[in-house]
């Protein structure tokens, strides 16, 4: 298989970052090099990657994606074919979506029908979480099996959307417990679900039935509930590690840091939505008649500019309360899918599509001053690999490793929209965003799947990750 020399750029890890040639035999990185230093017979004829002035990274990880997933009587608008190519050419080469299942629902039955729709469409690696809508003895069972034989080993609970995917407080205990025996790790979406649908309820009664309602009725203090309670059932069960997904919140920040500062196994994750978008200014918009702020309706909402969310959650990257940078990539478009609330806020299809986005939107935090660059890497990329036993085939440039690499050029300039993206959506959540710095090439398992604003992308390079246990585990 080909040899591609990646040449004259700086290597960015987790710990530093030297000016490094990287040698890549196949799908593998075969060894980094002082600049020009590769022996000539491995070099020859090798592919040139010209990286001068740019930083080389691996390739970034999403750990958080839905795609294709059914939500509010409607499907998220991004196959695992379009949703993949759109993430490589931000420069993520490996996803990590959610098979689901529902109350009743065969879990070994739907993690295959899951399997079917990604087998022979990502144009990057992907790996599988299971959604355990409908806990039960079968479920429970079928999470052995599942941890043991199939390279899933992270299973996801809510505490949110009653009648859905809801959880009371029991099976969440209950699911925990398997998880301290087997090793998996419990993600949880912590939000007061109960308590939102009441508030939900009597907001539409008063016939306040615009976007806005979706956050007003979704209060911070309902994520910090939910996300001390589970810390709590987490205690309860024995330890079992917990990962808060789509964390938004200063009050449920608080709460996971203070689980960690007393040494539990406690992680969360972010999304760029949160560090940088808000209920007054995107999902409170006035525009298309009052309906515009559909576009940035998720769960949980968007947080006021007038609290501290948005600070608290970069200072909680930087000291590592927060560990993870994902997207909770979930898209749906404005003309056909969101407009099914167009009259009620509660049936607007829930989630945000920027899987294309992160590496850039997080990169801007380093130069903006509030992340450093190994930072970056860590969040996006190496982290997500050991959260989730992807390490060390993925999340580090190393002799043996995957090479899934990202040419990344400071120098560039990125202005994000919906005329130029590639995800299969009908507006950008980020539209009109200018950030410094670009993706320049993308290496996946040694392929150039993008180079300098052209693509070889193709359905079916992406291969299942099976994934092992967490890194993190205490
Ligand atoms: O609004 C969101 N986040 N939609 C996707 C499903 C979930 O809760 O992650
Ligand atoms: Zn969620
Ligand atoms: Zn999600």
């Amino acid at each position: 298989m080909a040899t591609t020399l990646v040449t004259g750029g700086t290597v960015v890890s987790s710990t530093g970052a030297v000016p490094m040639d990287v040698l890549v035999d196949g799908e593998r990185i075969a060894s980094l090099h002082v600049p020009g230093g590769a022996p000539a017979g491995a070099v020859e004829g090798a592919r040139v990657v010209d990286a001068t002035g740019c930083y080389v990274v691996p390739g970034g990880i999403d750990v958080h994606t839905h795609m294709e997933l059914p939500f509010g009587g409607t499907s998220a608008s991004d196959t695992f074919a379009t949703g993949t190519a759109a993430a490589a050419w931000g420069g993520t080469t490996t996803i990590v979506d959610f098979a689901v299942q529902t109350p009743g629902q065969d879990v070994e039955a739907q993690l295959a029908a899951w399997q079917a729709k990604a087998e022979g469409q990502c144009a990057i690696d992907y790996g599988l979480h299971m959604i355990l809508g409908g806990v039960d003895d079968a479920a429970l069972k079928a999470m052995d099996t599942l941890v043991a034989h199939e390279g899933v080993t992270s299973f996801k609970l809510f505490t949110a959307y009653p009648g859905v995917f809801y959880s009371d407080d029991g099976q969440v205990l209950r699911a925990m417990q398997v998880a301290r025996e087997n090793g998996a790790m419990i993600m949880m979406h912590a939000e007061n679900g109960i308590a939102i649908d009441v508030l939900a309820a009597q907001a539409a009664a008063r016939g306040d039935l615009a976007p806005v309602q979706h956050g007003l009725t979704r209060p911070p203090v309902l994520e910090g509930e939910a996300t001390n309670r589970v810390i709590a059932l987490a205690e309860v069960a024995g330890e079992t590690p917990v990962y808060f997904v789509h964390l938004s919140a200063t009050q449920a920040l608080e709460a996971v840091a203070r689980a960690r500062d007393a040494g539990r196994n406690v992680f969360a994750e972010t999304c760029p939505q949160y560090l940088y978008l808000t209920l007054e200014d995107q999902l409170g918009s006035p525009g298309e008649g009052g309906f515009e702020g559909a576009k940035w309706v998720a769960s949980p909402p968007l947080r006021s500019k007038h609290e501290s969310h948005r600070a608290d959650l970069w200072k909680g990257l930087r000291t590592d309360d927060l560990a993870i940078v994902s997207t909770d990539h979930c898209p749906f478009c404005f003309a056909d899918q969101k407009s099914l609330g167009r009259d009620d806020f509660r049936k607007i299809p829930n989630g945000m599509g920027g899987v294309e986005h992160r590496m850039d939107l997080v990169y801007q935090g380093v130069v903006e001053g509030r992340l450093s660059l190994e930072r970056w890497v860590e969040t996006c990329s190496t982290t997500p690999a050991r959260m989730f036993g992807m390490y060390p085939a993925k999340g580090v440039i190393a002799p043996g490793s995957d090479a899934d690499l990202v040419v990344y050029d400071p120098a560039a300039r990125t202005r994000i929209s919906v005329e130029t993206h590639h995800m299969n959506l009908d507006h950008s959540s980020w539209e009109g965003f200018e950030v410094d710095g670009g993706v320049r090439t993308v290496l996946s398992r040694g392929e150039v799947v993008v180079d300098a604003g052209s693509s070889s992308l193709r359905a079916g390079h992406g291969r299942f990750v099976r994934r092992g246990l967490s890194s993190y585990l205490r």
